[in-house]
């Protein structure tokens, strides 16, 4: 019979889980499963990371829990399927996610509590600096944290381009695309449509893969520069995926408000969102929102908060769908 106080301590000691896949990809223990042939001994795991064999082992074990691997024999370790979705470069790039939660987000949500006392972003608090200029100075994690972004495109809005007719655009604007993972799978969906690929500078600069290994780069162009400013003028269509709720109501708005001056009389926008207080709140969302408040000091919003967003920054919501697994198309034309 499930004791009541049992799963709770395991929510409550959530943290052991995650902080132990860090370990593990961090010390690179994954990478060598997989060039081994998915199997390795413990004693080689620890030789080949330079950490000690008997706590490793216990790490591994805790992953075997996890179901992220097998131990076949005593000290004898086997990537499961799950597992091997942690390792370097596999789709998801669930191991980005993990040494970004195991490292400086995971220290942001720590300051969780004096966040909430203060009001700044617990990142802010911890880092000096908000989420997007740390990574504007930091290269290595900056490529991370698109790679990560660019993985989660890969099985989140994997729906998007079905589900939504983007044939009719001539340009559509991709504000704040990263390296292009949607923008891309949009374009093939759309073969007469132009693409904008919209970012800071340092970001559309390391784009290109994405787009090439699609085959729209050539009908792709890329835009640096900062959407607080202005957004590349002319678009047909403005898609924003994951951007507004990186922000507070006001510079969430300033954005609106640059798409709204830069798409043409007949644009729209199509925001890529969850959305909160629906029948379609996704499982995580709550902790999303949470997510949100603690990186960037944005959040995740129900229908009537984007109305009213949307409103204020001259646009009408026209349509919302909902996709799976948790995401929703927001549509919005100027007023
Ligand atoms: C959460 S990511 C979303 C990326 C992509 N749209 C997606 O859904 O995967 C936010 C993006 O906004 C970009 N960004 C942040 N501040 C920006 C600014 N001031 N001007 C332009 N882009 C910015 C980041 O570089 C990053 O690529």
């Amino acid at each position: 019979m499930p004791v009541p106080e049992l799963e709770l301590l395991k929510v409550v000691a959530a943290q052991w889980a995650s902080q132990s896949i860090y370990a593990a990809v961090k010390l690179g223990v994954i990478d060598t499963l997989e060039r081994a042939g998915g199997t390795c001994d413990g004693a080689e795991l620890a030789r080949r990371s330079e950490v000690r064999e008997e706590p490793l082992n216990r790490v591994l074990r805790a992953l075997v829990k996890l179901k992220l691997l097998e131990e076949p024999h005593p000290a004898r370790f086997r990537l499961t399927g799950l597992g091997r979705c942690l390792r370097t470069g596999a789709p998801g790039a669930l191991a980005s996610w993990a040494l970004l939660w195991g490292g400086e987000f995971q220290r942001s949500w720590c300051n969780l509590l004096p966040a909430l006392r203060t009001g700044e972003t617990a990142f802010d608090q911890v880092h000096g600096m908000g989420l997007f200029e740390y990574l504007q100075t930091r290269p290595e994690r900056a490529r991370l944290f698109d790679s990560a972004m660019t993985g989660l495109a890969g099985f989140l809005y994997a729906q998007v381009p079905q589900a939504y007719d983007f044939s009719g655009y001539g340009t559509i604007v991709d504000v704040g695309g990263g390296h292009g993972h949607l923008l891309a799978s949009i374009l093939r969906q759309a073969p007469k449509a132009r693409g904008v690929l919209f970012d800071q500078p340092q970001v559309v600069g390391s784009a290109g893969d994405v787009l090439r290994q699609a085959g729209v780069a050539g009908r792709c162009e890329k835009v640096g520069g900062d959407f607080f400013s202005a957004v590349p003028g002319g678009g047909d269509l403005y898609v924003l995926s994951n951007i507004l709720h990186d922000w507070d109501n006001t510079r969430a708005e300033h954005i609106l408000r640059n798409c709204r001056r830069a798409m043409v009389p007949s644009g729209r926008l199509l925001l890529v969102e969850m959305m909160l207080s629906s029948e379609h709140e996704p499982d995580l969302a709550r902790m999303t929102d949470l997510n949100m408040l603690t990186l960037t000091g944005g959040k995740e919003r129900t229908e009537a908060e984007f109305v009213a967003l949307l409103a204020r920054a001259g646009f009408r919501l026209s349509s919302v769908r909902p996709l799976q697994p948790m995401t929703c198309l927001i549509e919005a034309v100027p007023t």
